[in-house]
């Protein structure tokens, strides 16, 4: 563990050496279910946080807009329902969102601190300094490291507003995300809120063309979860080899994203001492997107141990925020 101190500024990082060594135990365990998986972690080495961010301008991918909109207008009821003094954000990417809220904290009195969480250092460095530049006074204690594992390391505090937002939560299958809920749950006091973005059920073809751009963002990012391997790994995928596919689940509902091999074909990691075949047509699952409807949010957050207190969505009501509390 490493501290890096700075005026108003303390960043713990968690990061484990040998991360190299647990991404080839995750593809190597992804590969050997069947239908194969790979972890939607791995999308996202630069370039694939890169082809994000142009998925987020696609005309069809309404879920980042519509969350914007959504933090944008309702920010201050959620300070002023939870009386928040800080903001610990789950996931730290989205300096945007993060300032509306501040913005309202700050409008109310009540900012104390910013509690930046995220994989990456860098990412948790830059708001970091960013924020404190915007809010003098403000002081941050960032976390790098990863929010299912290193949640206990969090600074203890009171009137949190944990925000977990993006959507990623949906990225989880149902018992991970029941862990999840239940190990916030566990670290929470009577004084502290969750704030949960989350897809909302719809029209099979507005969910399905979101996940299928006609600009093609959304297949290279795909496909990048390969390079990222071959990078990373030392594999020899040919990304060309797979096309893209997302469909809607209705049972499950969810958008399962997937990688079709377009011939048989072999494929060797050498860092994760494997060789994959692949038959002709042969599906590998990349991502799960799950879209709730707000009584299965209600369902989860209760079974967790947390009371839904307001769930806020766009005009359109293609997306939503909850704020829920300890029951
Ligand atoms: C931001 C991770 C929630 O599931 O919609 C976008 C990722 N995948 N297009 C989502 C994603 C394909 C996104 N999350």
């Amino acid at each position: 563990m490493a501290t890096l101190a700075a005026p108003d500024i303390q960043i713990d990082s968690f990061l484990e050496e040998g991360s190299l060594d647990s991404m080839a135990a995750d593809i190597r365990a992804g590969l050997e279910r069947r239908p194969k998986e790979l972890p939607p972690k791995y999308f996202y080495d630069a370039r694939g946080s890169e082809l994000f961010d142009r998925i987020t301008e696609q005309p069809e991918y309404y879920p980042t807009r519509c969350e914007r909109a959504i933090l944008n207008r309702h920010a201050p009821t959620i300070v002023e329902l939870t009386g928040a003094r800080e903001l610990v954000e789950l996931g730290s990417g989205s300096a945007s969102k993060t300032r509306a809220l501040l913005y309202a904290m700050a409008g109310a009195g009540t900012l104390e601190r910013y509690v930046p969480v995220d994989v990456s250092e860098a990412v948790v460095e830059r708001s970091a300094l960013e924020l404190c530049e915007l809010y003098p006074g403000l002081r941050v204690h960032g976390l790098v490291g990863d929010f299912e594992r290193h949640l206990p390391h969090l600074p203890a505090g009171e009137h949190r507003l944990f925000a977990f937002l993006g959507g990623t939560f949906g990225n989880h299958f149902p018992e991970q995300r029941a862990t999840f809920l239940a190990s916030l749950r566990e670290l929470f006091g009577s004084g502290d809120f969750l704030l949960l973005g989350t897809d909302l059920r719809k029209d099979p073809a507005v969910l399905e063309a979101a996940y299928n751009d006609a600009a093609g963002v959304t297949s290279e990012f795909n496909r990048n979860v390969l390079r990222n391997v071959n990078t990373a790994l030392g594999g020899d995928f040919e990304p060309e080899a797979f096309e893209h596919r997302a469909v809607f689940d209705p049972d499950a509902s969810r958008i399962e994203m997937r990688l079709v091999a377009r011939a048989e074909q072999h494929v060797r990691i050498a860092a994760a001492g494997i060789e994959v075949h692949f038959a002709d047509g042969e599906e590998m699952l990349t991502e799960i997107s799950t879209k709730f409807t707000p009584e299965g949010l209600e369902e989860e957050l209760r079974t967790a141990g947390l009371g839904l207190e307001a769930l806020f969505t766009d005009e359109d009501g293609l997306f939503a925020v909850s704020l829920a509390r300890p029951l």
